[in-house]
Parts: structure tokens; sequence; C-alpha cells
């Protein structure tokens, strides 16, 4: 912390008030307006844009640049040199594992995949039709049931094996989503297998005849999973801590963050950009969808597109646009409409005046779900799939506050409403 200050002086407030300046490693630099509040003040930024909710020592995003650092390491540098589990210890613990200790995290998550029997009970509550997303926030929700008497926040040990359990069980429960969406029985997770073949085993297998999982496509999923892992204090990361500030136990963090993911601004947006791109239909009608998105009077927007920080490309979207030519290479998938129509609407509103002016360019999930789309995956599980990568980022930084001090999140407001009155009887109304 630097001993630099910013001097505010307020009309009507004869003294200036002197605020620090804290600096970070890399960055921008951040005024704590604490002392704001004995003067009867209260800082005014709704969304959150230029407020830094707290110190984190796990991801670092530089919007103007495209970058995306996971404990100092760039997200291209992992999702094509490292592996899911690698990066969740890397998230977790700070540094890249040793091999030996690689090995003894994957087998502690691996001995972790089965859930309780009875949480398959839970699903039969729920209509088969329901949304994934729906069920995926009941389901997580209720881990608490099980271990919530077991669990002590305050004890390292304790922290640590519920995000074991959370990191291993989530694929588990999301491909359990699936099954009981199309009435197929719940698949067991086979140990033999890594964490993404695993899943897609789960999500694609029957109990009638052994899997067979590409291996093209359990790297490619594990490449999904990499680029979903963290991403600062985004919504549904900042939804997990202020919901753990109160001391409640992960697992129901966790289910607050789902909840905070589902919407089509946040993790959403994959499931809505399959949906754009199918009612777009085909390159024809792309402009006729632009000339939309530009305009103020119609609240249609290009989903996949914009982002709260990245102000130049999104790095997560350029891999994800490398693996989607691989994926559909690798299925045979010659000249998929949908990614055609992706191209082309990416090349257009990267010309487009509109576009370039507020600065909107591709992000995460512009391109996954294409590829999640063409391994079989359907478009309403796609937000699932998003939950189960970003698992890890949401735990990681529940435990650095948890780990460190903190205090229970309790923003305030501009208040706009009515001064005190009095009650008003019938008769006088
Ligand atoms: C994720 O925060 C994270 O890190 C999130 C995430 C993560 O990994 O956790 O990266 C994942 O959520 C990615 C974003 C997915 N969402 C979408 O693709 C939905 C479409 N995008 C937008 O709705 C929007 O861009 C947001 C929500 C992503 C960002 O919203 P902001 O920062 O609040 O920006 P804004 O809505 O104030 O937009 C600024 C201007 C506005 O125009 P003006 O009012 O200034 O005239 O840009 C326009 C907006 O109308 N705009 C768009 C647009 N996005 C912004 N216009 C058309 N199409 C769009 N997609």
């Amino acid at each position: 912390m630097s001993d630099r200050k910013a001097t505010l002086s307020i009309d009507g407030i004869d003294e200036a008030i002197e605020l620090p300046i804290y600096s970070g490693t890399i960055g921008p630099d951040v005024v704590d307006v604490g002392a704001l509040t004995s003067k009867g003040m209260f800082t005014y930024d709704p969304g959150f844009v230029s407020t830094a909710a707290c110190e984190s020592q796990i991801t670092f995003i530089d919007g103007g640049k495209g970058t995306l650092l996971h404990r100092g390491y760039p997200i291209d540098q992992l999702a094509n040199q490292s592996d899911y589990l690698e990066t969740c210890y890397l998230l977790l613990y700070g540094e890249l594992p040793s091999a030996e200790e690689k090995e003894t995290f994957v087998t502690t998550i691996t001995n972790h995949t089965m859930v309780h029997a009875q949480l398959a009970t839970f699903f039969n509550g729920f209509r088969r039709d329901a949304h994934p997303m729906a069920i995926m926030c009941g389901v997580v929700g209720a881990l608490s049931a099980f271990y919530h008497d077991s669990l002590d926040i305050n004890d390292a040990k304790h922290r640590e094996i519920a995000a074991h359990r959370l990191i291993a069980k989530m694929p588990t429960l999301a491909a359990m989503v699936y099954k009981y969406n199309i009435g197929q029985p719940f698949m067991y997770p086979d140990n033999s297998m890594d964490y993404a073949e695993n899943f897609l085993h789960m999500m694609f297998g029957n109990p009638c005849e052994p899997s067979n999982v590409s291996p093209v496509l359990a790297k490619a999923m594990d490449r999904i999973f990499i680029l979903h892992a963290d991403h600062e204090q985004n919504a549904s990361t900042s939804t997990v801590r202020l919901a753990g500030s109160s001391g409640a136990n992960p697992f129901a963090c966790i289910a607050a963050g789902i909840a905070a993911l589902w919407g089509p601004s946040h993790g959403g947006a994959n499931e809505a950009v399959l949906e754009m791109l199918e009612e777009i239909g085909d390159v024809y009608h792309i402009d006729e969808y632009v000339a939309r998105a530009k305009d103020k009077n119609d609240p249609f927007r290009l989903m996949g597109f914009g982002h709260r920080v990245y102000k130049n490309f999104d790095p997560r979207a350029k891999v994800m646009k490398e693996s989607a030519d691989e994926v559909l290479a690798e299925l045979g998938i010659e000249n998929d409409p949908l990614l055609a129509i992706a191209k082309r609407l990416e090349e257009i509103a990267l010309e487009d005046e509109y576009f370039i002016e507020k600065k909107l360019y591709p992000n995460v999930d512009f391109y996954s779900g294409i590829i999640l789309k063409a391994m079989g995956i359907p478009t309403s599980m796609f937000t699932v799939i998003f939950a189960v990568g970003r698992t890890v980022g949401w735990i990681a930084h529940w435990h650095e506050m948890i780990s460190g001090s903190y205090r229970i999140g309790r923003p305030r407001q501009l208040y706009t409403g009515y001064a005190q009155r009095d009650f008003t009887p019938m008769d006088e109304r």
C-alpha cells in the first residue's frame, strides 16, 4: 500500500477529505473512500462499473489489451499447455503443481466424483422439461443438506474439502441433469477416465454398453472448462463473495453463483447466442439483425458481443474460435451453417462504426455454443457447462475471502423515496 492520497474538496464541507490511494501489482490504482461515511456521504456507482470490491490475487484482466492472467499465467498458454484440473490447482493454491502434487490432486478430485445416492431423489421433484439451470440451482444448493453440519468454514481443511467436493461433483450433477431431461438413467462416474472424458461419458454413455469418448472432443471439453474457469469479480463471482461474506456454507454460495450466472447478460449468453444465430437463419439476414442491434428503440442485442471489461478482443474468444474449427473438422462437419453465420456476423460487426465506437467485440460466449452444439450438447445445457467450468473460480474466490480478513458485504444507496410521513387512516385516503 502506498502513502499516496487523493484530496477531495466537497461543496458545503469546509475541510478537504484526504483519501488513501492503494496500488496493486499491475492494473489500476484504487482510492479508499471509507472516510466519506464520516462526512455523511456515500460513493455512487450503479453496476459497480468503477468499484474495486475487494483485493484479490487470483485473476487479472486488462480489458484494453485483451489480457487474462490466472495467477500470472496467460489464458492462451493455459488453454494450450495445461489441462483443467491443473488449472484448478493453480487457481486454488496459487502455483502450478509438481508432477506429484498434480497426481495427488487429480486422485483426490476423482475420489469425490460420486454424489450421495439420496441426492438422485431430488430430481424427481422437477418436471422432466425443467430448464437444466433451474435443476442445477436446486441440486447444488441441496448439497448443503449433506455437508452443512460437518463443515466449519473457518477450518482451512474443511474449506479445502468443500472445494474438492464441488469441483468433483459438478460434472456428475450436470450430467445427471441432462439424463433427467431426456429420461435416460443416470451414469456413474468412471474413475479410470480423466475429468472431461468422464463428463462426456456421464453425458452420452449408457449402462448397456461401454463408453467410447473421442479424445479430441474430451480435449475440446477440457479446454472449454479452462476458458470458463475464472474471470475476476464478474457478476456471479461477486454473488458468491457476497453470499459467503455472511458466513453461508460454500454449497449455498455456489448455488447463488449459479443463479446469477443464468442471466442472458452473463453466462446465459452462450445459450442466447445459439438462439440468435438460429433466428438469423442465414448470412443474408445478418444486416437486418445488426441494424436492430444498433437501434436504440429495439431491445435486441447481438448476444456474445460486448463486455464490461474487455474493450478489445476477449482472449478466450480467440482460443474458442480456433477450437471450433478443430472440433468441427474432427467431426467432419463441413460448412456448419451456424459457424458460417457467426464468422460473417463477426466480420460485419467488427467493420461497423457502431461496434467500433462502442468497442464491442465477440466475448467468450460467442463461439462456445457452436462447439457445444457440434458435440451434441443441447443449447439448454450450455450455461450448465459454463457453471461446471466456473465452479473452481467461484470457490477459489470464496476461499480467498474466508481465509483472509473480511466483513459482511452491505452496500448502501441513494434514497429518492418519500421523506418520513404519518400513517393515513383508511377514511382519510
Ligand atoms: C459474460 O463480467 C464478466 O467477466 C462476464 C464473463 C465471465 O467470464 O464471467 O466474461 C462472461 O457474461 C460475457 C458477456 C456475455 N453477455 C452477452 O454477450 C450479452 C450481450 N452483451 C451485453 O448485454 C453487454 O455487452 C454486457 C452485458 C456484456 C456488458 O454490459 P455493460 O458493460 O453494462 O455495457 P452497456 O450495456 O452499458 O453497453 C454499453 C453500450 C450501450 O449503448 P449506449 O447506451 O452507450 O448507447 O454498448 C451497447 C449498449 O446498448 N451494447 C450493445 C451490446 N452490448 C453493449 N449493443 C448491441 N449489442 C450488444 N451486444
